[in-house]
Parts: C-alpha cells; sequence; structure tokens
C-alpha cells in the first residue's frame, strides 16, 4: 500500500514520516513538500520524495496517482487555506486516493469561536461529501504552545491569558504525530474523529504554577478580557492576524472547547500521551 503524506516537512509531517519507516518499506511513502531539500535525508533512505504544494494542482494530482491513505496536513492558516484545502480534497477524489486522514483540530462547531474553525469545519465537511474513506486527527492545542507562553512569561515575569478558567488538553506534536503514524499504518479508522488530546486538561493558572515548579521562577497570573489580551498582544509586537487568532484560542479554552480529554492517542498507539508537566521539564529545565 502507498501511503503520502502532504506538508511532509513540517514539525508533524516529518515526524509522522519518521514513525512510518520503522513500520514500512520507504518505497511504500511517498512525501510531499513544498521544500523537498528538507527531506535530503529521508530521500536518501529511499523514500520518494516530491516537490507538491496544494497551490498546484495540477502537480498535485499526478503526484497522488496509485496512493491509497493519504495523511494531508493542513496547511497555515491564511486567507486562501480553505480554498486552497477544498480543491486539495477534489484532486485527492480525481486522483483516486481511497482514503484521506486530515490534521482538525478541536471541537470545530460552529459555536467554537475560535478564528481557525471555518477552515477545519468545512474541509471536513468537504472530505465527508468526497465519496472517500476519511479520518478526521482533532488534534488538541500542541503542548509545545505551553512551552512557548511558558517561555514568554519567565522573560515577562507575567502570564498574560483572556482564557479565565478553562482548561486546555495540551498534547505534544509527537503525540499527535504516533497517533497519525498508527491510523496510516492499520485499517479500520474510516469514518472516525479522533480526539487527539493530552491526558489532561490544564488552566492558565495551573500553567504558571507549573513553570515554577519546574523552573523555580515565579510567573504572576494576569487575566484579561478578550479586547484587552488582544490589544496586550498587539503592543508585545505580535502580528494582527496573528493576535486574532491567539485571542479567539483564549476564548474558545475559556468557554470550554479546548478542555475535553480523550483516551484516543493511547488507544490508538498503546502509549498513554505525555503529561504536560513532562513536556515543559524536558524544555525548560536548566
Ligand atoms: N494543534 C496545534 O497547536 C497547532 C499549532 C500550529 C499549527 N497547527 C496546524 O497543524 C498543521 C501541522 O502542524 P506543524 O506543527 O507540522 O506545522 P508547521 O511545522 O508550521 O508546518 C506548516 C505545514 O503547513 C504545510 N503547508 C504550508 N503551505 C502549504 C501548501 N501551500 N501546500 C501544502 N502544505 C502546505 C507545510 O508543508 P511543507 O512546508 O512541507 O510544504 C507544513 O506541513 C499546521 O500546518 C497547522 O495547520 C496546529
Amino acid at each position: 500500500m502507498t501511503v503520502a503524506i502532504t506538508g511532509a516537512s513540517g514539525g508533524l509531517g516529518r515526524r509522522v514520516a519518521e514513525l512510518l519507516l520503522n513500520q514500512m518499506l520507504p518505497a511504500d511513502l511517498l512525501l510531499l513538500t513544498r521544500t523537498p531539500d528538507d527531506l535530503k535525508d529521508l530521500a536518501k533512505r529511499g523514500v520518494d520524495v516530491r516537490k507538491a504544494s496544494f497551490k498546484n494542482p495540477t502537480g498535485l494530482k499526478a503526484d497522488l496517482q496509485g496512493v491509497e491513505r493519504l495523511l494531508m496536513i493542513s496547511a497555515d492558516a491564511g486567507p486562501k487555506r480553505l480554498e486552497l484545502q477544498r480543491q486539495a480534497v477534489a484532486v485527492a477524489k480525481t486522483a483516486g486516493v481511497e482514503h484521506v486522514v486530515y490534521t482538525s483540530m478541536a471541537q470545530p462547531s460552529s459555536d467554537n469561536p475560535s478564528f481557525v474553525v471555518p477552515d477545519h469545519a468545512a474541509t471536513e465537511q468537504a472530505l465527508r461529501e468526497s465519496g472517500m474513506a476519511w479520518t478526521f486527527l482533532r488534534n488538541n492545542l500542541y503542548a509545545e504552545v505551553a512551552v512557548s507562553a511558558a517561555e514568554a512569561a519567565i522573560r515577562a515575569g507575567k502570564l498574560v491569558t483572556n482564557a479565565g478558567d478553562g482548561g486546555t488538553a495540551y498534547v505534544s506534536r509527537h503525540d499527535c504525530a504516533r497517533a497519525a503514524a498508527a491510523v496510516l499504518a492499520t485499517d479500520g479508522h474510516e469514518k472516525t474523529a479522533y480526539d487527539i488530546t493530552g491526558p489532561q486538561a490544564v488552566t492558565q493558572a495551573e500553567l504558571a504554577s507549573m513553570v515554577a515548579e519546574v523552573t523555580g521562577e515565579s510567573v504572576e497570573l494576569v487575566g484579561l478580557p478578550d479586547d484587552a489580551y488582544f490589544d496586550h498582544l498587539l503592543d508585545a509586537g505580535v502580528p494582527q492576524e496573528v493576535a486574532d487568532v491567539m485571542s479567539s484560542f483564549g476564548e474558545a479554552t475559556r468557554e470550554g472547547f479546548l478542555g475535553k480529554v480523550s483516551t484516543d492517542v493511547a488507544d490508538l498507539t498503546g502509549k498513554p500521551p505525555a503529561a504536560l508537566r513532562d513536556v515543559l521539564e524536558r524544555a525548560l529545565k536548566r
């Protein structure tokens, strides 16, 4: 069986490819990326690495001939993402792909205020309507996002948030990759949406406490309303489109959309996901 991955040079795609190579022949794996040079090491191991982009549907269609299972990694957020991803779904269908596994987000329902919901919800819908088999990996926020927030908090001496008392079931990128590799390498995942989460939902107050425990540096928790948090991000030099996304994720967290904890990572891989505290410890301990 040929398995292909789009976006294969990204943080997630590369890791999934490396995990698959532990259980598949290199000749059965096709890696599609805008930057093939970044995957030279895997090409040297015998993997077919090709330059491809959602922006080049003709090339993508040619590349996907003979592919049975495709991991379609959501592209970076941007104004054209949904259009490009819908087009990529149509291209996969006409190329004869049988099963698309798509990296979505936690609870992409219309009442979730996160700015990235419309892209993920509509891509899921396009896949449901495509006639191909589909699987959704609804990845919660990466634990690495919490690491970046913790690093910024240590620098500033304060953890600024609009998430209130909401919890986030942070999951490491590595655990997302393990779950994706398990779905790609085994049968029986059609028409299933998996909630890819860490083992617990962590509030921002708990994150601040973990940072203090792990590093010995105390960080003050500063809770702000949405507008003030957005202004705070702009003042800190965050680009407006990123501030929009961050602020909307805080709102979604406060309203409970990121707090669901599932056992899907352990069920799919046979090993529980890493706790946020352990990820922080590895990343921040000096
Ligand atoms: N759960 C979270 O906390 C979280 C956080 C950030 C992002 N995400 C989402 O999850 C995805 C994977 O995460 P990651 O950590 O691997 O992100 P990343 O390292 O930032 O990689 C960005 C990804 O977007 C792909 N991409 C960008 N433009 C593309 C295009 N025109 N056609 C096809 N692919 C394109 C890249 O592929 P190539 O460079 O190989 O072409 C790469 O896989 C992200 O793209 C984003 O949609 C989730």
